[in-house]
């Protein structure tokens, strides 16, 4: 029987350099898209995909983060002696009752790869999820919220093979991510394809395709052994890319092809796509972006 994935890791140490000075004092993952964090809507997606246990690796001076995670009593005293029970929801159930959240340290910015392997005592030799928070990905409005990442994971449910979430990028993205070869063939949506190899940015001449791996991926456990020998690769860091890459070898490796929306919120451009098309997902604000747009002002 196939382990169900029950942890995620969530890399949450990155210093956030491409949104400063926005994020000098502030974690970017606690930047709000629409009317909560980027990192709330990420922990929410891989609860919906049946994770239970949420694992940050992060570092110092973002200890926020945790913080949101956490119960805040006076707040919960004040706003429920003044009898805001709306609000006092969205602030005590972050995350529903029964999810642990961990954190752990990356005390050393060596790349994807390490911060993952950061986590590995606490993945217990089990298969497990990693969700990169800088990614939103929203779903299609006619489909139940984080239908692409519950997608993936009945994927590893089926197969018991590793999953990686991929989305077509133009042509001049491909360096910025990690491109899947799916050996010519046309992903379709949702139909979970063997991948031929991975490879973390390369240039538009050597990419295998425009299939650019979102940050959502469902891995066995034999990833963490594969990755405590990765060398170092582009940028000098440690990439899960080239762990994967060796692992599609000795297990394979599939990839799940997404029709969601992307929003690479880790740069100003994506950020504030993300924010508008979230709002746009609520009627009251939807008007208000439709006036402003409509207006002689913009
Ligand atoms: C990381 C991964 C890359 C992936 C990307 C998704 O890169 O290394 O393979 O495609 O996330 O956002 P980063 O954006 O951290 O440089």
């Amino acid at each position: 029987m196939v382990a169900k994935i029950k942890k995620a890791v969530i890399p949450v140490a990155g210093l956030g350099t491409r949104m400063l000075p926005a994020t000098k004092a502030i974690p970017k993952e606690l930047l709000p898209v629409f009317d909560r964090p980027i990192i709330e809507h990420v922990v929410k997606e891989a609860i919906a995909g049946g994770v239970t246990e949420i694992i940050f690796v992060t570092r110092s001076g973002k200890e926020a983060i945790e913080n949101h995670f956490d119960a805040h009593y006076e707040l919960e005293h004040r706003l429920e002696r003044k009898g805001k029970e709306t609000i006092l929801g969205t602030v005590k159930n972050v995350v529903p009752e029964g999810i642990k959240i961990f954190s752990v340290r990356q005390s050393d910015a060596l790349g994807l790869g390490h911060a993952v392997l950061c986590a590995k005592h606490l993945l217990n030799n089990e298969p497990f999820a990693v969700l990169l928070p800088d990614v939103l990905v929203l779903d299609q409005e006619s489909r139940d919220n984080n239908y692409s990442f519950a997608q993936l994971v009945k994927a590893w449910d089926k197969t018991g093979t590793g999953q990686v979430m991929v989305e077509r990028v133009q042509p001049d993205a491909v360096e910025s991510y990690g491109i899947a070869d799916l050996n010519g063939e046309l992903a379709e949506p949702f139909k979970s394809q063997p991948v031929n190899g991975l490879v973390e940015k390369p240039s538009l001449k050597d990419a295998p395709s425009n299939l650019a791996v979102l940050g959502r991926y469902v891995l066995p456990s034999r990833v963490l052994e594969l990755l405590e020998s990765t060398t170092p690769g582009v940028g000098g860091e440690i990439q899960l890319t080239d762990a994967l890459d060796e692992l599609l070898k000795l297990e394979g490796l599939n990839a799940l092809e997404t029709d969601a929306e992307i929003h690479d919120c880790g740069n100003k451009q994506g950020f504030l796509g993300a924010n508008l098309a979230v709002g746009m997902r609520d009627a009251e604000t939807k008007s208000v972006i439709k006036k402003l747009f409509e207006s002689n002002a913009w």
